[in-house]
């Protein structure tokens, strides 16, 4: 049988928080040739800890491109068409390595972790007038369990092989794209150690205008400079892949995945905006060349620096921790369902929650309360309630979030979103989809192709210098066609349904102190 010719491919490896992929582009159409997709173990090994294993991260990886390139050796696609990989990954997760063994030093400390709340608090207490926000000015963030900081603080004080290692000079930091990067090019033989300036902007180690780190951030957490990955653009070449069947491929993009999901929607322009619905849901909206504080409880961010010699551009961020980690939670900790199909048809039979509120603040709450010491809370039941309520309940709480996330963004920015762009997992479950349309009161927006983060890092690895086979201009862009959900309840209703679900999160707030 005869290749098919298609021209230059690129690849991404997007490794999220519940699950690793590996996806196949043509980088003529932006069409999604072939991918793969393995899931990834989370252990809670204490009220509130999350950890993920490094090694298993890793080999997730390279199960995906062996599986993803067996997959295009049977549709008869050349994979030495391959000409780069980018890289796309589950932001602000902590790992610490020793460069001489390979070795990982302790499991990653997801970014979801509540070990660091009483360092936080004890932190935020010794600023001046308690203010969560007295790094912001650099940072663009407020001091928080969320940030790589305190983790890696953490991993310094409790793990004596942390220790010992900064101790002798052989430990190596990174967020989960810097180990990544520095094993699939080479590893303790020569591994590159670094990282892009998206990832770099949420470990509040970073400066995000001198889009550097920072010597003071470093000191005020207590971190030795010297075990910090290099900052690089989020399109240029790394290095190359040292083994496997894609060894000598580029490695030339990188970026956090809820940046790469901004570019693989193609929102370069200053105003506009995606909301991405993971384990986590992110609101993210492009402000051009500029930094904007927000006044109403967003992160300020890097969204992406495309190329050594390219502006930076920011975004604000309304970060939501738990989304798609709802539909886990009721399936393996309450088992009321067994799929998240299974919990779109439930909600789907009632259609209502009638009058139950269910607020998953297991870590805490983000944006725009930043309140770690918030928990979980199911409210207004009666002996009527039922579990499709209940899931029903699950489903409007993504919704209700993002509502929240979606109003301090306007109120920031002055200039109302009138339609929201969608990408992620959840956005296959269309009765969430419509909920959500129903409680922003404007069109939600999801494209056909939904693996837009895997696009993005794609995008900035096929446009990088010396590679070259993806041209960013929007103008040649491929169109990409989408489904519209409009509003279909009143806004009293709305607004109503609003007000309760302010009430109940209100009833979350302060429960561990
Ligand atoms: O900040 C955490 C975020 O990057 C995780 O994304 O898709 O794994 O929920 P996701």
């Amino acid at each position: 049988s005869h290749r098919i010719m298609l021209g230059p491919l690129v690849a991404a490896i997007d490794q999220g928080t519940s699950s690793t992929r590996f996806l196949v582009f043509n980088s003529k159409t932006a069409e999604l040739l072939s991918h793969h997709q393995v899931e990834i173990k989370q252990s809670f090994p204490k009220e509130g800890w999350v950890e993920e294993d490094p090694k298993e991260i890793l080999q997730s990886v390279y199960e995906c491109m062996e599986r993803t390139c067996e997959k295009l050796t049977q549709l008869n696609i050349d994979i030495t068409n391959i000409k780069a990989i980018g890289v796309t990954n589950q932001r602000e997760t902590t790992l610490v390595w020793d460069k001489e063994t390979g070795e990982p030093l302790y499991n990653a400390i997801v970014w979801l972790d509540l070990r660091t709340q009483s360092t936080v608090e004890r932190l935020i207490n010794k600023t001046p007038g308690r203010n969560k926000n007295h790094l912001k000015h650099k940072t663009g963030l407020p001091i928080s369990t969320y940030f790589s900081a305190v983790k890696l603080r953490w991993l310094m004080d409790n793990v004596a092989e942390v220790h010992e290692a900064i101790v002798s000079h052989r430990a190596m930091f990174g967020t989960v794209d810097s180990w990544l990067i520095w094993c699939l090019t080479g590893g303790k033989s020569g591994g590159v150690h670094c990282t892009d300036v998206t990832n770099a902007s949420r470990t509040m180690l970073f400066n995000i205008h001198t889009m550097d780190w920072d010597p003071e951030l470093c000191k005020y957490f207590g971190i030795p400079m010297e075990i910090l990955p290099r900052v690089r653009s989020s399109s240029e070449i790394y290095g190359l892949m040292k083994s496997g069947e894609l060894s000598g491929v580029p490695i030339s993009g990188c970026l956090g995945d809820q940046s790469a999901a901004l570019v693989g929607q193609m929102c370069f322009q200053d105003g506009q905006a995606k909301n991405t619905y993971g384990t986590g849901c992110f609101l993210l909206r492009n402000t051009g060349a500029k930094p904007v504080m927000s006044d109403h409880g967003l992160l300020t961010t890097v969204a992406y620096k495309l190329g050594r010699d390219k502006p930076a551009c920011y975004a604000l961020e309304g970060s939501v921790a738990i989304a798609g980690a709802v539909v886990r939670w009721l399936q393996d900790n309450l088992g009321i369902i067994s799929s998240s199909e299974e919990l779109e048809k439930l909600a789907a039979s009632v259609c209502t929650s009638y009058g139950c509120y269910f607020v998953p603040a297991f870590s805490g709450l983000y944006a725009p309360y930043w309140e770690p010491s918030a928990r979980g809370i199911i409210c207004g039941l009666t002996q009527f309630t039922n579990k499709s309520h209940l899931a029903f309940a699950a489903l409007e709480a993504v919704c209700f979030q993002t509502r929240e996330i979606l109003d301090a963004m306007n109120q920031d920015s002055g200039i109302p979103l009138t339609q929201l762009q969608v990408d992620g997992g959840m956005t296959s479950n269309r009765l969430l989809m419509q909920l959500q349309a129903d409680i922003l009161c404007i069109p939600v927006v999801k494209p056909s192709m939904p693996e837009t983060t895997a696009l993005g890092a794609a995008m900035a690895a096929g446009a990088a210098e010396g590679v070259s086979v993806w041209s960013l201009n929007p103008e040649d862009l491929t169109e990409v066609t989408s489904e519209k959900f409009e509003p279909q309840i009143n806004p009293e209703e709305s607004e109503y349904r609003y007000a309760r679900w302010k009430k109940a999160v209100q009833k979350s707030m302060n429960w561990e102190t």
